[in-house]
């Protein structure tokens, strides 16, 4: 039994999609997330500069001695998942793995589209994870830098928005594929919008409910589970003065954020 905190981390608000889904996967266990909202947009950066805020965002989730940490971030999981997994003795995972899986289980035709940032598209790490599960899949992917904005900003409906998903995702369409993986984890806090968009026939999916997953799978193997009766905390960090997150959290998760601690930015 550990009593400790999960940590849960994002450049923003895209990682409480992974949170609400590691919530209700494991309701009992504390979680501490952590929103780098002063170094937001992570996915048009140099890979290596996103490694150092990924570094420093666990650095700062271990001082909150958590037992395990995801990276819910897709372009952090690719700058940094590595490097922490060979340092950190508590288990790191990340959301590529978990996405490929999912895109794997849910296309008939093998055709898959994937929308991230430009940081993730040009790694290739979906393409390389989902080929990895089926050589024979076929991985289409376009880089929507101004939908997380979008989200970011707190700007989760609209015709403009729906304009800009149409813009991105068309392409897509064109290749025939049967599965959009969001590939952000900003994207579904429109996924609505986002299959309204795509039309009947694809299925669009995230990695947050398989990476959710994960984390209970380990938490048990690594005898890492909860106390039943012990106190369930929830904590939210932010490293910017004046970002939409607080509100954008609250349409997204309730009654779960109540406050955020404004952390420094220099951790
Ligand atoms: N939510 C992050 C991801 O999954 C990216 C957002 C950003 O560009 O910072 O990649």
């Amino acid at each position: 039994m550990d009593n400790r905190a999960i940590g849960v981390f994002d450049s923003g608000v895209g990682g409480l999609t992974v949170l609400r889904e590691v919530i209700k996967e494991v309701p009992g266990e504390s979680t501490i997330y952590f929103g780098d909202t002063k170094r937001f947009p992570y996915g048009p950066r140099d890979i290596e500069q996103v490694r150092g805020f990924v570094i420093k965002a666990s650095e700062f989730l271990q001082k909150k001695d958590v037992k395990m940490m995801v990276i819910a971030c897709n372009t952090g999981s690719v700058a940094a998942l590595d490097h922490l997994k060979e340092r950190l003795s508590i288990p790191v995972i990340g959301v590529i793995k978990p996405g490929a899986r999912t895109a794997v289980k849910n296309t008939k035709n093998r055709r898959v589209g994937v929308i991230a940032t430009k940081a993730t598209v040009k790694s290739g790490a979906y393409e390389r994870e989902i080929k990895k599960l089926d050589p024979g899949i076929r991985v289409y992917q376009v880089a929507a830098p101004m939908l997380i904005d979008y989200v970011e900003n707190g700007i989760l409906q609209g015709k403009e928005l729906d304009a800009v998903i149409r813009k991105y995702i068309g392409p897509l369409l064109l290749k025939d594929i049967d599965v959009l993986v969001l590939g952000c984890t900003h994207f579904p806090l429109i996924e609505k919008q986002i299959l309204a968009v795509s039309g009947n026939g694809i299925r669009v999916i995230s990695s947050a409910v398989e990476t959710a997953k994960d984390v209970k799978k380990i938490l048990m193997e690594e005898g890492l589970s909860a106390d039943a009766e012990s106190e369930v905390k929830r904590e939210f960090y932010e490293t910017s003065l004046n970002s939409n997150f607080f509100r954008t959290g609250q349409i997204f998760l309730g009654a779960e954020i109540r406050k955020v601690i404004r952390v420094e930015s220099g951790i």
